[in-house]
């Protein structure tokens, strides 16, 4: 089947996923980035897009697995993930983070009170020797204070260091940071630096890894306009920027730091369409509307921050020309634009592809009105593989006890 088929013979509203360009985003990052530093590994934010297949592709790819919860943790799990390529991040971690510690994944800190419950835990078990990492606060001058972490400069931090200093068991061999922004080359040089500065300080010799997070966007939206229009940074860019601390501050030593990144976004976004077919087109004062069978709920947060172009595949019906017209979702909220002021031909029966919304979209969708639709993915055969089947009415309602 061809990707016009598709169109014709499954139901809108539908998620096509391009397996062929997600993994081979995921080797042309790995392939550009230990061309700098051969001890680099990205670890795939799993909360970003956790279709089960996805994640398996991930890692398949030869991506860690980055979870924040018990659930992705399970999945990663439950995909045959061992503990050892899992790092577990995030400020609330639930209690298989614990069965993670003790086997032998990287746990990554977020706070004073939760390196002393880990610092007891691991002295609970005298026998054995342990690793964790601590999660730095990063202020890159971005004009906001960002939760997560602890500052280098603060009294927590030092107590977080003297506690894990003081278990005997207990080693630090990482140090952690992930902040939204900013998120250009030159401010991942300078996450660098902070994070090497902070190592240089709290670990004696070479850490085992650095975990700096995400934020890296290079430009390869598909035409992406709004926010990241002229933010066009490719991989490489963003490598050379990145690695020159460590090359400068490590490239000699004889044991190198293992470096990590954590992409969601830049993995996932473009290699998800949603597709939505038009069901009516109307005007009220003066404002053309056309409503589908979708929603921004399906979309995420990608049509609020940028406008992707989107494409119109006539359905055959009878074709007007807009200069303005919104187009929105299904929803009874006022605010369900997928697309506002779009230009171009459009008729009752066309169906829309939105690209660009593979991440923060089906992790976000909420049970609101219209149960979540189904993903599918064109093999190289022509065959349809479907990654997630539509949500059913019992998917909703069975966990209430009608
Ligand atoms: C700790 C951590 N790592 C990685 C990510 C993934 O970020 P993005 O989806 O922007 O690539 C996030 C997102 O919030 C995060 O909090």
């Amino acid at each position: 089947m061809r990707r016009n088929e598709l169109l014709t013979q499954f139901p809108t509203p539908f998620y096509l996923f391009d397996e062929e360009g997600f993994r081979g985003n995921i080797a042309r990052l790995v392939e550009e980035f230990r061309t700098f530093w051969p001890e680099y590994t990205p670890a795939y934010s799993f909360k970003t897009n956790y279709t089960p297949a996805i994640c398996a592709m991930a890692l398949e790819e030869g991506c860690l697995a980055e979870v924040v919860s018990d659930m992705e943790y399970s999945l990663a799990k439950k995909l045959g993930c061992p503990d050892e390529k899992i790092l577990y991040n995030g400020p609330f971690k639930g209690p298989l983070s614990r069965e993670l510690f003790l086997g032998g994944g990287m746990l990554n800190l977020d706070s004073l009170d939760e390196t002393r419950r880990i610092c007891a835990l691991a002295a609970s078990h005298p026998e054995r020797i342990f690793r964790v990492g601590v999660r730095i606060n990063l202020d890159l001058g971005a004009g906001f204070v960002s939760r997560f972490g602890m500052s280098v400069d603060s009294r927590e931090l030092r107590d977080a260091m003297e506690a894990i200093a003081a278990c005997k068991n207990l080693r630090l061999a990482g140090l952690h940071c992930h902040i939204k922004a900013p998120r250009d080359p030159e401010s991942w040089r300078r996450r660098a630096e902070v994070m090497i500065a902070a190592a240089d300080r709290y670990i004696d010799g070479v850490p085992e890894y650095f975990s700096l997070g995400s934020g890296m966007v290079p430009g390869r939206y598909d035409q992406t306009a709004g926010e990241w229009a002229d933010f066009k940074p490719s991989w490489h860019d963003f490598a050379e920027a990145f690695f020159g601390p460590f090359i400068a501050r490590y490239g000699a030593s004889a044991q190198r730091p293992r470096v990590f990144t954590e992409p969601g976004r830049a993995l996932i976004t473009r290699y998800v369409s949603l597709f939505a077919k038009v069901d009516s087109i109307k005007e009220v004062q003066d404002r053309f509307l056309a409503t589908t069978d979708g929603s921004f709920q399906n979309m995420g947060e990608m049509c609020t921050m940028a406008r992707v172009p989107v494409r119109v595949h006539p359905g055959g019906g009878e074709t007007r020309y807009f200069d303005n017209l919104d187009i929105m979702g299904y929803t009874c909220l006022e605010q369900d634009v997928m697309f506002p002021a779009y230009a171009g031909p459009l008729a009752v029966g066309d169906i829309v592809e939105f690209p660009n919304v593979g991440g923060y979209s089906l992790v976000y969708k909420p049970q609101f009105m219209i149960p979540q639709c189904a993903m599918y993915a064109l093999q190289a055969d022509g065959s349809v593989r479907t990654l997630m089947r539509a949500e059913t009415f019992d998917d909703v309602f069975a966990k209430f006890g009608i």
